[in-house]
């Protein structure tokens, strides 16, 4: 019997072109585009091409225009500084119009490049809507990362003004953003000409004179800017995004093809409707953040809840009930770490019990393999649906799902269910030959891409290429490994790159390990991915030494944990390094990181034949089993 998934999965595959002209009805164009899928320049496919629009205007004045104005668009839900603030749509709309007159006022037009370096706060979203509306293309970086990784994005982006927070709130401390910011700029190659700084109560920044304006002042001499049309094709955004190196890679996004599938997903993948209330846990530094937090429930002119907390210590591990029953929340997104974090502590689900969550119907976890413990105590717990999906930040949108809007599928744990329309995802072998169902191969999606996803990096085609397209002729490399089972369920395993989840945080080892590798003492090193109960992953690193180095090897250690937190940021987690006398390596000088991950994870491993001496990895365990590690299951 085919469901109604079956057959929307079926014609958006059958007829992309139509299918998508369809979804791209919802959406106000001010010239509709020429070609639905423009492949004239493939494997540079483009969708609308020809069409004329605003993200801006999609998001809120349509909404103010069109009987929502005075809905609220945005709820602010900050327990880390005991506010919650609420804009209607009008009140929005308004805020977001002047902001974009301020950034006018700097000189910032279409095409313009303006990175956002904030604490999860409505001048954030307002800020990201404000390039919208002008066509500017913002770059929004995350809070948690440090001056040397802003200074990458400044270079690569090239701003011409940077919006920037005075600083961050995390539990215990504040964190200050500016001086961070202005190290960034002192040995960026390419400075902005103007900062915006959001002064936060919590702590008030010095000034650069000449370069630095208030955000107050900003706004106070602005006039409301209108939206500008753009080119359906034109990028909205930029967001940078761990690859394999320590280099970021540019992500960019367009405005036509985003805005269509955000707010078809928003209906058929989340089951929400415009005026309800959802809620994506995540912060606006995050592709999770841009999708969910602001453009797509805007677009889709519901109500999106802002929050800038913990989902415990804040105060409790109540919190997420206590938001979810305050704003009636319909439906939440998180990653499946913050559930561990609540289950730790709160095993029984004691605070539940203070809370009525008779409105919330599904919880959505993603950004990171979720155990089935976990899905299966939240199921228990909160008796509403638990679904895993999967995407990426160079997807922007859910590809393998349980398509609520479009009738729910059994739920089998461990697999994110199905592809969403638009995505033909096969799993493949070496010879991008398709795998039988249960075996384990790359995890690939048959071009073209389906809107939404990164047409390119940004100014870097032969990135894309090469990091994308290359080595599956035909398909999208997603770089995660799994299989799909007999009934077309997809189980998403791990990484084929250095890349590991923090969290739910996206983090090369490989770029720790240059950082780690240029420590005065060290020779040679390598960072792997370890299993962590509550993070699922957690950096650990190791470091052999330069010889004739005779200090006392904790106080390296220190030193370079605290380098890769000043380099990176202190989202790498990066928190345990143990000196060693080698690294195992294969005879042609490979070091052996998926060897040495099974050890410390306490896995069957073989020894690979190409070791070339194996005695190490009896060090390697040693040194693991002082750490804790390398327990035998
Ligand atoms: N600005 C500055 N620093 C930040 C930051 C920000 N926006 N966000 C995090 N950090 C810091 C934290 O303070 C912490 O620093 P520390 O080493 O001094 O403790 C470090 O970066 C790691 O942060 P985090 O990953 O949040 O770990 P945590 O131990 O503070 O909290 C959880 C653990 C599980 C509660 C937390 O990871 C969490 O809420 N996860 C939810 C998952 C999520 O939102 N994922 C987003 C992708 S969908
Ligand atoms: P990011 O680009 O930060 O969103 O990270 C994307 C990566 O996170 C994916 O390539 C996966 O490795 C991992 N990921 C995201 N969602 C899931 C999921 N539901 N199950 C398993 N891994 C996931």
């Amino acid at each position: 019997m085919t469901n109604r998934y079956d057959e929307v999965y079926r014609r958006s595959l059958d007829d992309p072109e139509g299918f998508w002209a369809e979804a791209a009805r919802d959406i106000d164009w001010y010239e509709p585009w020429d070609k639905v899928l423009d492949d004239s320049n493939a494997p540079f496919y483009r969708w609308f091409t020809g069409g004329v629009v605003n993200t801006c205007y999609n998001a809120l004045d349509r909404h103010v225009d069109g009987g929502r104005a005075d809905q609220t668009a945005l709820i602010y839900d900050s327990p880390i500084t005991g506010k919650i603030e609420k804009f209607s749509y009008r009140e929005l709309r308004d805020q977001v119009a002047v902001f974009a007159g301020a950034l006018r006022n700097l000189g910032v037009e279409k095409g313009d490049r303006v990175l956002i370096y904030m604490s999860l706060s409505p001048q954030a979203a307002i800020a990201m809507l404000a390039c919208a509306r002008l066509g500017a293309i913002h770059s929004v970086v995350f809070g948690g990362f440090a001056a040397n990784e802003l200074t990458t994005r400044i270079n690569d982006a090239k701003p011409k003004v940077i919006v920037a927070s005075s600083c961050g709130i995390e539990p215990g401390r504040i964190v200050a953003y500016k001086p961070l910011l202005d190290q960034a700029i002192e040995v960026a190659t390419e400075k902005p000409t103007h900062c915006i700084i959001h002064q936060r109560e919590q702590q008030v920044a010095d000034m650069v004179l000449g370069r630095d304006i208030d955000w107050n002042d900003a706004v106070a001499n602005a006039e409301p800017a209108e939206c500008v049309p753009v080119a359906a094709t034109d990028p909205l955004y930029i967001i940078y995004t761990s690859g394999t190196t320590g280099v970021p890679k540019g992500v960019v996004r367009d405005n036509g093809g985003h805005m269509v599938v955000l707010k078809w997903s928003m209906k058929n993948v989340y089951g929400i409707d415009p005026g309800d209330v959802w809620w994506a846990a995540s912060d606006v530094g995050w592709v999770v953040g841009h999708s969910y937090i602001v453009y797509g429930p805007l677009v889709h002119g519901a109500t999106s809840v802002l929050f800038e907390g913990k989902p415990v210590g804040t105060p409790d591990p109540g919190v997420y009930w206590r938001v979810i029953e305050e704003h009636g929340v319909k439906a939440m997104f998180t990653a499946p770490t913050a559930f561990r974090a609540i289950k730790r502590d709160d095993p029984k689900g004691e605070y539940l019990k203070k809370y009525d969550l008779s409105k919330f119907e599904t919880l959505f976890l993603a950004g990171e393999r979720a155990d089935p413990d976990t899905i299966q105590w939240a199921e228990d717990k909160l008796k509403v649906p638990v679904l895993d999906h999967w995407w990426q930040t160079e997807t922007g949108w859910p590809a393998l799902a349980n398509c609520v809007g479009l009738g729910t599928l059994p739920v089998k744990h461990g697999s994110p269910t199905k592809p969403v329309p638009g995505y033909d995802i096969q799993v493949l072998d070496e010879n991008c030959n398709r795998v039988a169902a249960g075996d384990i191969g790359a995890i690939s999606v048959k071009l073209p891409l389906p809107p939404g996803c990164l047409p390119t990096l940004w100014h870097n085609d032969d990135g894309y290429i090469s990091s994308y397209l290359s080595e599956f002729p035909g398909f999208y490399k997603t770089a995660d490994a799994g299989y799909e089972d007999e009934n077309g369920y997809f189980y998403v395993m791990s990484r084929t790159d250095d890349i590991i989840n923090v969290a739910g945080h996206r983090l090369s080892t490989g770029g720790m390990e240059e950082v780690v590798a240029s420590h005065q003492d060290v020779a040679e090193c390598a960072v792997i991915g370890v299993a962590d109960a509550l993070k699922g992953q957690v950096p650990l690193g190791f470091a052999v030494l330069n010889a004739g180095v005779n200090r006392p090897e904790y106080e390296i250690c220190v030193e370079i944990v605290q380098l890769v937190r000043d380099t990176i940021g202190p989202v790498a987690a990066f928190k345990i390094v143990t000196v060693v006398a080698r690294l195992p390596k294969t005879r042609s000088g490979k070091v052996l990181r998926g060897t040495m991950r099974k050890i410390a994870d306490g896995e069957s491993f073989k020894i690979p034949a190409t070791i070339d001496d194996p005695v190490i990895l009896d060090e390697i365990s040693d040194a693991l089993k002082e750490l804790g590690y390398a327990k035998e299951k």
